[in-house]
């Protein structure tokens, strides 16, 4: 039994404006005990399929389960399974964290939690703020107690919804070596998140949605090892020829040109001698998640995994 099932998801929000499809039959599974990755650009309805799964949105078309459990006909049983730490801040400031963590515990019919709720704290780093009032607390320590409530019960699934957007890095390795023991310990993990070196990092395999639709599912190795695997870069102070402009990617001196084999990289060599542009720091690497998931994303229209047809 899959850990999450989605059945061909649509979702039409329809506002005084008009109506929009922010998906557009969504199908995937998530295994028990895998960490997978959602990825996809703002928009794209990452957080919309979020909703749908934690019942806070309603499907207009498909269905959703979690190990098992129809999120709309049989909703407690399947919020019970998933902890979720939404993309919002969002917390009640008159209770302290412990009091925050105790009511939760209560919603989920959890008795006797204070063993659980004092290892939270701790491997969260929470410990010395446990009396502290929610709203006394940095965003980035709202943040760490968002993901304690949403462990307070133990789920089977875990939901992370960009955790780490504009994070400290301690907070992003505290976060990820704890969620990561969780994962070890049989816990299924759904991330989306913008760091896709963390994506590449911590997933096992990887979702990509566009528009609504899913462009490419598959195990993280497989999609690195699938598109240009080449990446030439250097720094340049110079104009660069449009012929490698076109397959670069331009961080301020920095340019990340893919090529997909040894040959390509001679051939992009020669057009930048050629217009005597001059190369600083010129190293040849693999390509990373980001290059493949620009490579997807900037493929117009294509609609490479199944993804069914709309309802
Ligand atoms: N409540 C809503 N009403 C109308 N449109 C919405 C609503 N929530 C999200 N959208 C739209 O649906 C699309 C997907 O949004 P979202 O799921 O938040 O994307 P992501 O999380 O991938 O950035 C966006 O175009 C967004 O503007
Ligand atoms: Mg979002």
């Amino acid at each position: 039994m899959p850990a999450v099932s989605f059945k061909n998801i649509s979702k039409t929000y329809t506002g005084a404006r008009g109506s929009f499809q922010a998906l557009k039959g969504v199908s995937f599974d998530i295994e028990a005990g895998e960490f997978f990755g959602l990825l996809g650009p703002n928009g794209a309805g990452k957080t919309t399929l979020i909703s749908i799964l934690a019942g806070l949105a309603r499907a207009t078309g498909g269905s959703v389960t979690v190990m098992g459990h129809d999120v709309v006909n049989d909703y407690a049983a399947a919020r019970k399974c998933l902890g979720i730490v939404p993309q919002e801040l969002v917390f009640d400031p008159f209770f302290s964290v412990r009091e925050t963590l105790r009511i939760q515990s209560g919603y989920f019919g959890v008795k006797n939690n204070e063993a659980w709720i004092d290892e939270l704290l701790q491997s969260l780093g929470l410990s010395d703020k446990a009396n502290a009032n929610m709203r006394q607390l940095s965003g980035g320590m709202k943040r760490r107690v968002l993901v304690a409530q949403a462990l307070v019960h133990k789920p089977p699934v875990i939901v992370l919804d960009e955790p780490t957007a504009g994070v400290d890095v301690e907070l992003r390795q505290t976060l990820w070596q704890f969620v990561s023991r969780l994962n070890r310990e049989g816990h299924a993990v759904l991330l989306t998140t913008h760091y896709l070196e963390e994506a590449e990092a911590l997933c096992g395999r990887i979702g990509m949605l566009k528009q609504g639709q899913l462009v490419a599912l598959d195990r993280t190795s497989a999609l690195l090892a699938g598109r240009a695997s080449t990446m030439l870069r250097f720094k340049t102070d110079a104009a660069l020829p449009p012929a490698v402009a076109a397959v670069a990617r331009v961080t301020g001196r920095i340019v990340q040109a893919k090529a997909h084999d040894a040959a390509e990289v001679e051939h992009l060599l020669a057009l930048l001698r050629a217009e005597g542009v001059k190369v600083e720091d010129l190293e040849i690497g693999r390509a990373d998640l980001e290059d493949v998931f620009l490579e997807i994303m900037n493929a117009a229209g294509s609609v490479s995994a199944p993804t069914g047809s709309a309802a």
